[in-house]
């Protein structure tokens, strides 16, 4: 079971995502509890201030540190847990399925969401043990950026996605990109299935859908390939897709 804490200004915005789906199921079945806490609750002012102008002046507001840490120290509880305190930040290490796969292992996820100009800085450095982003690209808060984390992060959890299709996905396409689906009708305005998947040869479906994920990563996102140690069956279908490129320029 992991525990996912969501500090944020607007709550409400999380209501859609996570009440359908997969992640909707999860949350029934007790693999993830995700809770979301209003920064405002914990203000000790007494008109719920949470923001103030930024020291040395300029434009817009920052978070004031007070809320953030009584709302964090009050979240924690248990320190014998595994626990990370992550922060949405353009400035933060840039999310990817690593990353990802490496907080799914955690037992406890507080993720604090910014706004307007940002946090006190002594928020980051005490108290924040993670800043992530989702991408090089501004947002207006890190509410959307904490849901891309938190359904990147549940769907890694044991029991979230079927077990059929992890089990396949660890087996040979891991860090590729995906080989092309098709369904029924066989034919659709004219465009026929490829007669490889409806031969039932599971070796030489494996094989072809192998080799389109290689074509498909080695088109549209060669930069992966460099990362991925190749075995030698994707050493030579490497070689062969590379050789038919040559000879269709030709
Ligand atoms: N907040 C605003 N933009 C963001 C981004 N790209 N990633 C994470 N948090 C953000």
């Amino acid at each position: 079971m992991m525990v996912i804490d969501v500090l944020t200004l607007f709550p409400e915005m999380f209501k859609g995502p996570f009440e359908y789906s997969i992640i909707k199921k999860a949350r029934d079945k007790g693999l993830v509890e995700i809770n979301l806490v209003n920064i405002r609750d914990f203000s000790t002012d007494k008109h719920k201030k949470v923001d103030d102008y930024p020291y040395g002046g300029g434009p817009g507001m920052v978070l004031k540190p007070e809320p953030l840490f009584n709302a964090v120290e009050h979240l924690k509880g248990n320190k014998f847990i595994k626990q990370k305190t992550i922060f949405m930040t353009p400035q933060g290490k840039l999310l990817n399925q690593d990353i990802v796969r490496e907080l799914s292992k955690l037992e406890h996820i507080i993720i604090v969401c910014g706004h307007y100009e940002g946090v006190d800085e002594r928020v980051r450095q005490c108290i924040i043990d993670e800043e992530i982003s989702i991408g090089d690209y501004v947002l207006t808060g890190g509410e959307l950026p904490a849901m891309v984390l938190i359904d990147a992060v549940a769907r890694m959890i044991p029991g979230v996605v079927g077990h059929k299709e992890g089990v396949y996905e660890e087996s040979f396409i891991t860090g590729l990109l995906e080989y092309p689906q098709y369904t029924r009708p066989r034919n659709f305005r004219g465009m026929e299935v490829p007669e490889v998947l409806l031969s039932g040869d599971h070796k030489k479906i494996r094989e072809w859908r192998l080799k389109q994920a290689l074509k498909r990563t080695y088109e549209r996102r060669p930069d992966l390939l460099e990362d991925r140690k190749l075995r030698d069956e994707e050493v030579k279908i490497l070689g062969t897709l590379k050789n038919e490129g040559r000879s269709a320029r030709s």
